[in-house]
């Protein structure tokens, strides 16, 4: 049974990262290779690669990258599973990445470290809540953020990732599409102002972006004046107001790289600095600040559900073939619909 089982996971009792972490296995540089030898290993006798998001562990990424898989965005990892003739994923980050990935290849064994790694988007954005608020605005199309449930994408006319969104906005904006966004209401809000789209937003937010506080920020700005400052959209408005560049995780790693600053304030999960540093060697980061540290912030810019993924997991998981993901054929078919055309929709761009 799952160490997280025991946490809760109700909008006031969400783990907290720390919590997460001391529950966490260590090991030193030699156990590190030695797992990560037998994760090679098994990955081939089980024809299965892996798919991992940058705010999971740097150990995580780094086996991803050593075995031909992929550690990128929300968009590039459902691209690149559906890129892959392996018989087996495993999605090494929040559950519904791993959904995604089974919506778009039904014939593949998608696994992931944990079935506990939610998202406080998807966890507050559920199905039948959705569906009475969609019936109050019965002229409007549905757009939903990649972070929610296969039955959301099942009932949504649309989903969208971070990466693509403004671009897919104001294309139905164009053709004068009225819509609904659900659920990230400070994504959803930057997409308002970006496009005038004046879409009706659904009251959810991320609990790890929501954090960031801008009053800190302009502290630490004043101190750090040659800073550039990236953020990913998930943050509150005053917080988005101060960036010099709004984008998703594989956005703001590539802003990292091409801008003169030799320092960059960043404000998304702080596992996103192991490819940062990659991308940027010589340039200094620095997290943007939370609101509270230590014991008084929740996710102090790491995502609990991100963090339950580990090594040990990810091994128990190819030797056991266990944590499927199992969706619905008759949801997956209709989730599909709305998920492909995000792909299709990504190509044109
Ligand atoms: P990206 O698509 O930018 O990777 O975002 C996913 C996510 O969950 C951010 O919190
Ligand atoms: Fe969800 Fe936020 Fe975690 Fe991303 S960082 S998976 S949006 S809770």
């Amino acid at each position: 049974m799952s160490k997280f089982n025991n946490l809760k996971f109700q909008n006031e009792s969400f783990p907290k990262t720390s919590d997460v972490l001391n529950n966490s296995p260590a090991y030193n540089e030699k156990k590190k290779a030695d797992k990560i030898n037998l994760i090679k290993k098994l990955l081939k006798e089980k024809d299965a690669k892996i798919i991992a998001h940058y705010y999971t562990h740097e150990d995580i990424q780094e086996v991803a990258e050593l075995t031909g898989g992929n550690v990128s965005d929300s968009l590039e990892m459902a691209k690149f599973g559906a890129s892959q003739s392996s018989k087996t994923l495993v999605v090494a980050g929040v559950r519904f990445m791993g959904e995604t990935a089974k919506i778009l290849n039904p014939e593949k064994k998608i696994l992931m470290p944990t079935l506990d790694a939610e998202c406080s988007l998807d966890l507050n954005c559920p199905a039948p809540e959705l569906l009475k608020f969609r019936q109050r605005y019965p002229d409007r199309q549905l757009v939903v953020y990649a972070n929610t449930s296969a039955e959301v994408k099942a009932m949504a006319d649309w989903v969208v990732t971070s990466s693509i969104a403004v671009k897919l906005i104001e294309y139905l904006n164009k053709k004068n599409i009225k819509l609904i966004w659900a659920p990230d209401k400070h994504l959803g809000n930057y997409l308002n102002d970006k496009t005038n789209a004046n879409m009706k937003l659904w009251n959810a937010s991320c609990i790890v972006h929501e954090e960031f506080k801008a009053t800190a920020l302009i502290k630490l700005m004043k101190e750090n004046k040659d800073a550039a400052v990236l953020v990913h959209p998930e943050s509150p408005k005053e917080v988005v107001e101060l960036a010099d560049v709004v984008g998703s995780t594989s956005q703001l790693i590539s802003a990292c790289k091409n801008l003169p600053h030799n320092k960059m304030i960043v404000a998304t999960d702080n596992r996103i600095f192991y490819k940062m540093k990659k991308a940027a060697p010589n340039k200094t980061l620095i997290e943007a600040p939370t609101g509270g540290k230590g014991a008084t912030c929740i996710s102090c810019a790491h995502c609990p559900w991100m963090a339950m993924n580990n090594l040990d997991n990810l091994i128990e998981t190819l030797i056991d073939e266990k944590n499927e993901i199992i969706v619905d054929e008759t949801i997956r078919k209709k989730a599909f619909i709305s998920t492909n055309k995000m792909i299709d929709f990504a190509k044109t761009l």
